[in-house]
């Protein structure tokens, strides 16, 4: 039944269960395993390390990933407390509990940043990776699943490795990725990648068949996040978005099929790119790290010509569609390590337009991605700040207001900065677009207030600027020190941003 899916037969012998495979993990180590959002990471091997935990011994682990993986990873183990310290991103709950409760140290790193950091020696020695696999070839290399992530530095990193090998995962996968690790300083050369779909690597990671500890068959599904319906909201700004990139190739700013797209993750960010269906661009690429439904809806419509990205991130319906049309689907996508899918020197090369979410923007364009109030972690930076700094265009999109109108997503200062105001050229909500460039703070905090606020809070926030330019001394940023966290702090007393 598996005889197909691993095909050096000496690796046969390291076949054995998943509670085999977990026995092998010790209090202490540090594990990496695939995964790039819900899609591609091991199941079997971490469902029985957070059973044995949950029994009773003592085993706590640094666990490194692509980005978010699903429940039976974080998840379990969170519930299990088996986790000490996690990096890059998550978006699980039991997780994200661990995390802000202290429990778990978590390290918000850049998604570019992690494979480079643990070959220069900063994250510490790898003892296991753990790796989805819909094959092993007949020299002992691994055939990756729905994501590419981290998973080639960590095999090439880890003292040992094990494979879940997944056949609920289809074989057609193989020939999809495109691996390649860039060598490291002084010796790194350019990234000899200059189009969206040039290939530069192998389709395979490249594994030493000695390291491998073991190999468990699996066929537990990717399980995979629900995306909220598209609701006005995300139409509007979907539709702010098209207005603005129209008037940017009506000027010349832009060719007609526009630049590699970059999308972030979320249901806003799907709702966006997805409302592309119904614009006029045509011939569009896309070079980003997850590859939404929407992105199957612009292939589908035959706008999207070339993509290019580290996961396939679907919600369940996506996740059905893209295993029936599979055949279809490959001829256009590639996925890469998350080092090149994200990679600052590519996406400033290709043009990127990077269009990310964020949770509050300032009035003078700094965003915050991260952390409620300034301290309760959502998920991370992810990928946001590798396309953000380096891209052609850098987009933030966000509905004006949240919680029922009780937050104001525009804020006189962000809680917590993760794109600075010298990163972020345009800002976009359901009120319209404030395209920031060129604009000194001052100026840039009128455009903001006046085109994306919601009505509720535009008066709050122009009696703000206006008393900042007022105060005493020279103002070039408009702040009132001793207000500027004011709406937070009226948000934890009163429930809401608004005075009543
Ligand atoms: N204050 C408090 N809560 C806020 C908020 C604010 N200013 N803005 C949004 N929220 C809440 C929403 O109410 C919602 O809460 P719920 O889950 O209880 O319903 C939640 O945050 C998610 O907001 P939503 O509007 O549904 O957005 P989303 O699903 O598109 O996610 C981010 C938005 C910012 C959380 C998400 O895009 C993210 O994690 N980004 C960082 C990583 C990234 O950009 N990666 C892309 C790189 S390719």
């Amino acid at each position: 039944m598996y005889e197909d899916r691993i095909r050096r037969k000496d690796l046969m012998g390291k076949i054995m269960s998943a509670e085999e495979a977990a026995a092998m993990i010790k209090d202490g180590m540090i594990i990496g395993t695939s995964g790039f959002t819900p899609s591609g990471y091991p199941k079997a091997i971490p469902l029985a390390l957070a059973k044995r935990v949950a029994e009773g011994e003592k085993i706590k682990i640094s666990l490194y990933t692509g980005a978010s993986v699903g429940d039976e990873l974080d998840g379990a183990l969170a519930r299990a407390h088996a986790v000490s310290r996690r990096l890059p991103y998550q978006t699980n709950e039991s997780m994200r509990k661990a995390i802000n409760s202290g429990e778990v140290e978590y390290i918000d790193v850049h998604l570019s940043h992690v494979p480079q950091m643990l070959r220069y020696g900063f994250l510490g020695k790898m003892d296991f990776a753990i790796i989805e696999a819909v094959a092993i070839t007949e020299e002992g290399n691994i055939v990756p699943s729905t994501s590419l992530g981290n998973s080639p530095t960590f095999v090439k990193a880890a003292e040992r490795v094990m494979i879940e090998v997944n056949l609920s995962q289809p074989l057609s996968l193989e020939g999809m990725h495109d691996v390649y690790i860039p060598e490291d300083p002084p010796y790194r050369k350019p990234i000899p990648l200059v189009s969206v779909d040039d290939r530069i690597g192998t389709p395979y990671i490249e594994c030493d068949p000695d390291k491998v500890a073991a190999i468990v068959i699996t066929d537990i599904k990717d399980n995979v996040r629900p995306l909220a319906p598209i609701d006005d909201i995300s139409r509007k700004i979907s539709q702010n978005l098209i207005d603005f990139l129209s008037n940017e190739v009506k000027q010349g700013r832009l060719p007609e099929n526009l630049l590699p797209l970059q999308s972030g993750v979320g249901s806003v960010a799907n709702a966006v790119l997805g409302g592309l269906v119904e614009s006029p661009f045509e011939n569009l690429s896309f070079y980003s790290e997850v590859i939404q439904d929407s992105v199957f809806d612009l292939i589908d419509a035959g706008k999207m010509t070339r993509v290019s990205g580290t996961s396939i991130t679907p919600s369940e319906e996506g996740l059905k569609r893209f295993y029936k049309n599979l055949d279809e689907y490959r001829k256009y996508i590639v996925l890469r390590p998350q080092e090149i899918s994200n990679n600052p020197e590519v996406a400033r090369r290709l043009g990127s337009i990077a269009m990310n979410t964020a949770i509050e923007v300032d009035i003078t364009g700094n965003v915050n991605s991260t952390n409620i109030s300034g301290r309760r972690m959502m998920n991370g930076i992810g990928g946001s700040g590798d396309f953000t700094r380096n891209a052609y265009l850098s987009i933030y999109t966000t509905p004006s207001v949240a919680k029922n109108g009780d937050i104001s997503c525009i804020v006189p200062y962000v809680s917590h900065v993760d794109h600075t105001e010298h990163d972020v050229m345009v800002i976009i909500t359901e009120f319209g677009v404030a395209d920031l460039r060129n604009l000194s703070p001052r100026e840039r905090a009128k455009v903001i207030i006046n085109n994306c606020a919601h009505h509720d809070y535009r008066p709050m926030l122009m009696d703000y600027y206006e008393r900042a330019l007022k105060q005493g001394g020279d103002v070039h940023t408009p702040m009132l020190l001793n207000e500027a966290l004011s709406w937070h702090i009226r948000l934890q007393e009163t429930g809401s941003m608004k005075i009543k």
